[in-house]
């Protein structure tokens, strides 16, 4: 008897569970956690023996945030059955939403040791999906030094104010909450790990750049290092660093970099590292301050053009390498658009940038570093001054990326010459020989000082398709046809320019000075007018700080001056060499109406080669119009050498049937 009621009992109880954890499953689904830890509460309550109830409702107490709770549940778990990897899963992600991740990294551990150790191979093979924790943290070491790799070499710990360098930075990430937290969620979601290590790496290392005008009294590495910033007195230009620092801290960021204080100016190796590495800085930064000292608070639009920073050399890469700035006024608060995240997105800020910088928009907001249009970004900077007179050329390394030493001392000409040089050897471009003024003792085909890009580059005048066409019509004779295809594909021959040791290798097309007259009367003795001739040419008069020595060709059987249109490859405007498809099509189809243009025009003529032809005239008809022309003088080894001139040379052929006047194609040495 009393046996029957014990056994229904127990039956009694068994169904009460079960409907129970139905009822909790159902809640859990709903993600109504509250609800399932009740049932799952009083089916433990009527049957406390079921582990795997405490361990839905460890889960449940996850989900309601009641991490001792769930950890208590993960205990019970791991106390029915040790060898189960399950308490120990469960344990995991209660500690690890505690934010105990020592402690929860250490019970995966454990976990992965139950599954290894398990004898159902089912479980066994669980543990395929996880990595192992070291190779975790060999992810996570990888991740770190790839970030930092384009990081600052030093940076001030905003919330301590010291200066750390990688290695302090790097241990003070291994001991963080942010670290082991990462460690723990990677360990677990394998499949996550690449992205998440890679995003919780940039967040802790992520660093604020610092653009101002050096002052004369800028705190340095010596005066900061092994001291908190914070704790120095508070005058003049600390102010700033500190100001800076805390601005950064404020906005959620842990580094900060300055160039007074982050640079070792005495170790070598780190000047030539950061002035090599600045503009990719500024470019990862999370965010560029830019601080406006002589900007005063509440300005109008108008300040920011007029502000020293606007005049200063380094200052072009800083606000165009990131991809985040705000300007700030003298007294901290943000300049004109205060609201702003970005003030790359503020259009009446870029406005001003571009109409006092000369540099267009579309630049200022999405600048990539690079050779292309090398002589608008010498113009850029020739208005710019810095305070070391080789800082000019070094300033501009980051934004034409190019990698050269850095040589204090070797004076403003020879940094510009090996900028310039190294310009024209890695892109062929000659638009930097487009220059006024005096020559460089680099090579004097390049200018002493940036200032002399400063005019704009010579534009020659705009053609329209009618006109050239009737400029080419007027050239329909046999042997000008012949001529002008011969002159196409010797210059079609020339190689690239060539730039190295200070000599440049020019193709180019001369035209030999027949006179040189001094023109009388001269008031102004420091420069003098001359009168040229030469072969093929419109005659023309060139101002000049140098001395021309006067001659004619008629009394003296030495050319001593060539006047000389340096060669662009481009001019020919050939197909594309590379043979990109798209390209040879856009090319092809000005010409495939040329050739209807000859095969209208004169009825014999096969039009099969007529194409050559009409580019080899047009490209007479582009010969015709008025030149950038360089004046070179013979030296005794044969070589030449540029005679730099105030204005630009322009020079035009005297006339366009006389092809035979343009013939003269060669490569010149240049010293
Ligand atoms: C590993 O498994 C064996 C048998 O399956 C068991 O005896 C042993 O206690 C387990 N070791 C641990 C640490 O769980
Ligand atoms: C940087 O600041 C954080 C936050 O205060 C601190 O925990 C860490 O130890 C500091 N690191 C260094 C290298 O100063
Ligand atoms: C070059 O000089 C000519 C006069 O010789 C002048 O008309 C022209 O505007 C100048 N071009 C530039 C870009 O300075
Ligand atoms: C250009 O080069 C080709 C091949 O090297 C040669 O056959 C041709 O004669 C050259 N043309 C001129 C005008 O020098």
């Amino acid at each position: 008897m009393m046996l029957r009621r014990t056994v229904s009992l127990i039956g009694l109880t068994f169904d009460c569970t079960a409907q129970c954890v139905t009822k909790a499953d159902e809640a859990v689904s709903a993600n109504n956690h509250e609800v399932a830890v009740n049932l799952y509460s009083a089916a433990i309550a009527l049957d406390s023996s079921r582990h795997s109830l405490f361990a839905h409702r460890s889960q449940a107490n996850l989900g309601l945030k009641l991490h001792a709770e769930a950890l208590y549940d993960a205990e019970k778990v791991i106390e029915f059955d040790p060898s189960s990897y399950i308490g120990y899963e469960l344990k995991h992600a209660a500690l690890h939403e505690a934010q105990l991740y020592d402690e929860a990294v250490a019970a995966f551990k454990i976990m992965l040791f139950k599954l290894e150790n398990a004898s159902d191979p089912q479980i066994k093979k669980l543990r395929q999906k996880y990595g192992s924790p070291s190779e975790v943290e060999d992810a996570i070491r990888r991740a770190v030094q790839s970030y930092l790799d384009s990081a600052p070499l030093r940076l001030v710990n905003t919330s301590t104010g010291r200066l750390c360098d990688r290695h302090a930075q790097t241990n003070s990430f291994k001991t963080s909450i942010e670290y082991k937290q990462l460690l723990s969620s990677s360990i677990k979601h394998p499949h996550l790990q690449t992205e998440s290590i890679e995003k919780a790496v940039e967040m802790y290392f992520r660093w604020v750049m610092l653009s101002h005008r050096w002052e004369n009294e800028e705190p340095l590495l010596h005066d900061i290092a092994d001291k908190v910033v914070y704790d120095l007195d508070p005058v003049g230009t600390m102010t700033k660093l500190q100001n800076f620092c805390k601005i950064t801290r404020d906005a959620g960021y842990l580094w900060a970099w300055s160039d007074t204080c982050c640079i070792d100016q005495h170790s070598n190796s780190e000047v030539q590292r950061s002035v090599n590495s600045m503009f990719v800085w500024y470019h990862n930064s999370a965010l560029t301050i830019i601080y406006l000292s002589d900007v005063p608070p509440l300005s109008q639009s108008g300040a920011l053009a007029h502000s020293a920073w606007n005049t200063r050399g380094w200052t072009v890469q800083e606000f165009l390498a990131p991809g985040v700035v705000l300007f700030y006024q003298a007294d901290w608060t943000l300049y004109l658009d205060a609201r702003s995240s970005n003030h790359k997105k503020s259009v009446a800020i870029m406005q001003e940038l571009e109409a006092s910088t000369g540099i267009d928009a579309q630049a200022l907001v999405s600048f990539r570093p690079g050779m292309a249009g090398a002589r608008e970004k010498l113009q850029w900077a020739s208005t710019r001054v810095t305070t070391l007179q080789e800082d000019i050329a070094y300033s501009l390394f980051g934004i034409f990326g190019v990698h050269l030493p850095v040589i204090y001392g070797e004076t403003k000409q020879n940094a510009l010459g090996r900028l310039l040089q190294e310009i024209v050897a890695q892109s062929g471009d000659i638009s930097v020989l487009d220059w006024v003024g005096k020559s460089s003792e680099f090579n004097s085909c390049l200018p002493a000082d940036i200032a002399a890009y400063r005019p704009p580059p010579f534009t020659s005048p705009f053609l329209s398709e009618d006109q050239i066409h009737t400029l080419v019509s007027s050239l329909q004779d046999a042997i000008v046809v012949k001529l002008a295809s011969t002159l196409y594909s010797r210059l079609g021959n020339l190689t690239a320019p060539r730039f190295g040791n200070c000599r440049l290798h020019l193709p180019c097309i001369a035209f030999p000075v027949t006179e040189v007259r001094r023109r009388r009367s001269q008031e102004r003795m420091s420069y003098f007018t001359f009168e040229i001739k030469a072969d093929g040419l419109q005659d023309m008069l060139i101002t000049t700080e140098d001395k021309l020595v006067p001659f004619s060709q008629a009394k003296s059987t030495r050319q001593p001056y060539l006047l000389v249109r340096p060669w662009n490859r481009y001019d020919l405007e050939l197909p594309a060499l590379a043979g990109d498809a798209q390209i040879v099509d856009d090319l092809s189809e000005p010409e495939s109406s040329s050739d209807e243009y000859f095969s209208g025009s004169s009825e014999d003529n096969e039009p099969v080669d007529s194409e050559p032809h009409s580019r080899a005239l047009s490209l007479i008809v582009r010969l015709g119009q008025p030149f950038g022309a360089l004046l070179l003088a013979q030296q005794r080894g044969g070589e030449y050498k540029r005679v730099a001139s105030d204005h630009n040379i322009t020079a035009q052929v005297k006339d366009l049937t006389a092809v035979h006047d343009m013939m003269d194609v060669r490569t010149l040495e240049i010293l």
